[in-house]
């Protein structure tokens, strides 16, 4: 099981990933700004945990003793995004793309060698006031890209789940239909992340390549935005690639 932190990760993208790696069994720990918010944050995601598990296994949840004997407790804390940081193996940056430096500069000392970073990151023009069915284009070339010239070299840097929308991930009676490309990093830290993909139900991983092509996939999420306003769906539409070998 790996040790996860999200940073910014009471916001929705970060608690979607939350709830779906804790019910699998990796530990998990939630970053904020605020070491309070976090700790509320992650007492809440385990709430949740439960509630489905109680659905799922057809327990009262009054029946206390059930839920001890049945449901195992999810494993989710709450720390400064510092803290959660330094504890992790994988570091999953979810924050808004205009807070995105300032957001690296603030766990620097958290990132040493081994560490792998999933930048789930959009450079989306509301960044600037703009619109969110348009992107800003970093110098960098990818929010994902800004993220490596700002990390030691022996730090990995993935780009992942830049796609996916937070209300199908918080969604856990559902599974996400959607594919996830995983660009960046070694072969192994992306073989890494696609597991990590994988473990959400209903989402297949595919190798992506170098983290140039973050350049690709993270405009990929404007569309998206854009469509889901056109077709009304309101959840958030996903993309799936045809004819790739297994
Ligand atoms: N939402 C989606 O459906 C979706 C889908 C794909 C990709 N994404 C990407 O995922 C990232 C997170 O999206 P989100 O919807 O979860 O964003 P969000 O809810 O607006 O923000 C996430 C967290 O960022 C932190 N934050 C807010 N302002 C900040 C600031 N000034 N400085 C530092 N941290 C700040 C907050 O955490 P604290 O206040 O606790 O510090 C907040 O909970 C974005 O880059 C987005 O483009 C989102």
């Amino acid at each position: 099981m790996k040790k996860i932190a999200i940073i910014g990760g009471t916001g929705g993208q970060g608690t979607g990933l939350a709830l779906r790696w804790a019910r699998v069994g990796h530990e998990i720990f939630i970053g904020s700004r605020e070491e309070s918010k976090a700790c509320s944050c992650a007492d809440n995601l385990k709430a949740i945990c439960i509630d489905v598990a109680c659905t799922l296994l057809e327990i009262e949840k009054s029946d206390i003793q059930s839920i001890k004997e049945r449901v195992p407790e999810a494993k989710i804390s709450g720390f400064d995004n510092l803290e959660a940081a330094k504890k992790a193996d994988i570091i999953v940056i979810s924050v808004p793309y205009s807070h995105l430096i300032p957001t690296i500069a603030s766990i620097k000392e958290a990132l040493t060698e081994g560490k792998i970073i999933v930048s789930v990151v959009v450079p989306l023009s509301t960044a600037v006031g703009g619109k969110a069915t348009t992107l800003m284009y970093p110098w960098e070339g990818s929010a994902a890209e800004v993220i490596q010239s700002l990390v030691p070299e022996n730090v990995q840097v993935i780009g992942a789940f830049q796609n996916i929308s937070a209300e199908r991930l918080s969604d856990l009676e559902n599974s996400v239909s959607s594919d996830v490309i995983v660009c960046g990093g070694s072969k192994d830290s992306r073989k890494n992340i696609m597991e990590l993909a994988k473990d959400i139900p209903g989402i297949r991983a595919i190798d992506g390549g170098p983290l140039q092509n973050a350049r690709l996939i993270e405009p990929i999420t404007a569309l998206i935005i854009g469509m889901n306003i056109r077709y009304k769906v309101k959840e958030g539409m996903g993309i799936r690639f045809t004819y790739l070998p297994e």
